[in-house]
């Protein structure tokens, strides 16, 4: 029997076009009606509460309704909502530009500002292009990607993706990029560690850039973890391997930092991790970053460039410059959280209070860790993911498994049968012990259903 919809679910299913989602089953499984937002929690036109343990796909930092990002809002509210960034500038925008450019210590001392992630990597890929072309070498047009990357839905970001159920009904429009093996540590044979998956899959992206160079433009990838492909983490050595592969045969390095910066991972950028041994840093050719940078509350993109890449498009011929844009670009509101975003960075030493968060949760997750339905328990920064063995996941167990969380106060969303953790910023003790007495009970309660269709095949993966 259909579920009794409220109004707002009514007239959401009748006039919303709800994204990731099959319309037709959105009937069956309505959306949540959220009306409030604090902290890590969020409320239900009912007053039920459910733990965000996904910070809204991935955006959120310092919880719902931070007093601190509200203020700088406000405040910007009353100043400049907005104006085009094309023949104008404000304050916001050009302090994001510096500070997120300090960060790398001047090493990528542009920002191209958009408004949402895919944005940002077409406007890397465009960039990588457009630069070799200046240079005289247009036949550099190809872009190599990992397999099980996501990039975003649009048909650049697409086309250098490999979420089969995003990608494949589009498939026709895409243009044609490499698939380079994936340096995901699951991928161990045996006597293997992580870094000798690592070496592995730079050895097969050696072998392309080797022969296919003069022919490519830049190798895109997302640093430590991929996200979208159900959160396949990667040993740092595989992006010292790539940045030396990348100079030696002058290849682009895109690292998307959409899902992974901001101190996801651990360091307020994830490459940050990549250092060489003698802790000298490495750095990608252009980094996009975009989510958590207004902290959840605002579209904001950008993509930090090298002063070289960026030097290349100086010339009298308006055609040689960047000639791309869209209409919200730098919109100073969203540039202003991310500057409160920065501030907490900046004041609250979030890096270091992240790591004592992490170990806590990791601790109370020690018993689920070794639960033998489950495997490959992982770990990176505010990043944890697990997957549930098969047969035991069965038929669309991501779907069960949220229903079975939102029933015990958990917003969660498995990626097929990866079950994954990315909660906001805001964790103690009580509230790491409550999440993983949780996530075991959901676990439970999914695992032990009697489900018809059990042997059906599993669902595809969706975020
Ligand atoms: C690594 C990565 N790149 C790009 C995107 C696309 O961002 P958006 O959804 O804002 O377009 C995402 C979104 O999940 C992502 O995780």
């Amino acid at each position: 029997m259909p579920p009794a919809l409220s109004d707002l679910q009514q007239r959401s299913l009748s006039h919303v076009w709800h994204p990731c989602t099959q319309m037709q089953r959105a009937w069956q499984l309505p959306p949540l009606p959220i009306v409030r937002g604090q902290g890590p929690w969020l409320y239900d036109e009912q007053g039920r509460r459910y733990f965000d343990a996904i910070s809204s796909w991935w955006v959120n930092l310092f919880g719902h309704a931070d007093a601190r990002i509200n203020a700088a809002i406000k405040d910007q509210l009353d100043t400049l909502p907005h104006v085009m960034l094309a023949g104008c500038t404000h304050e916001p925008a050009v302090q994001l530009a510096e500070r997120l450019s300090a960060r790398t210590a001047g090493v990528l001392d542009h920002c191209f500002f958009a408004s949402d992630g895919a944005s940002a990597v077409e406007i890397a890929l465009k960039m990588s292009f457009h630069h070799w072309r200046n240079l005289g070498r247009p036949a550099k047009q190809d872009f190599v990607c990992l397999r099980q990357g996501y990039h975003g839905e649009t048909l650049g970001a697409l086309a250098v993706t490999d979420v089969q159920v995003f990608r494949d009904a589009y498939d026709p429009l895409l243009m044609r990029a490499h698939q380079v093996m994936s340096p995901d540590a699951r991928q161990a044979l045996p006597g293997e560690s992580a870094a000798d998956v690592a070496q592995r899959a730079a050895a097969e992206l050696e072998a392309l850039l080797a022969e296919q160079h003069e022919r490519i433009a830049a190798l895109i990838l997302e640093p430590l973890v991929q996200g979208a492909s159900g959160m396949a983490m990667h040993d740092p050595a595989y992006l010292r391997a790539a940045r030396e592969l990348c100079d030696r045969y002058q290849v682009h390095l895109i690292a998307d930092e959409i899902a992974v910066g901001c101190g996801r991972t651990g360091t307020f950028f994830a490459f940050e991790q990549a250092a060489l041994p003698d802790q000298t840093p490495i750095w990608p050719d252009l980094l996009c970053l975009s989510k958590g940078i207004s902290g959840g509350y605002l579209p904001l993109s950008l993509v930090l460039s090298r002063n070289a890449i960026y030097e290349a498009f100086l010339d009298d011929e308006v055609a040689r410059g960047f000639l791309h844009s869209h209409s919200y670009t730098g919109n100073a509101l969203a540039c202003r959280a991310a500057l409160a975003v920065l501030d907490r960075f900046d004041q609250d030493h979030v890096l270091e209070t992240n790591r004592e968060q992490a170990a806590q949760l990791t601790a109370a997750l020690a018993p689920l860790a070794a639960d033998p339905r489950i495997e490959h328990f992982r770990q990176r920064g505010m990043i944890w993911a697990f997957d549930v063995r098969e047969p035991l996941a069965g038929a669309r167990f991501a779907e069960r498994f949220h229903l079975a969380g939102r029933a015990r106060e958990l917003l969660i969303r498995p990626i097929g049968r990866t079950v994954y953790l990315l909660p906001p910023y805001v964790l103690d003790p009580a509230l790491s012990a409550w999440l993983a007495e949780q996530l075991r009970a959901t676990l439970d309660a999914t695992l032990s259903e009697n489900t018809d269709d059990a042997d059906r095949a599993p669902e595809p993966a969706t975020a």
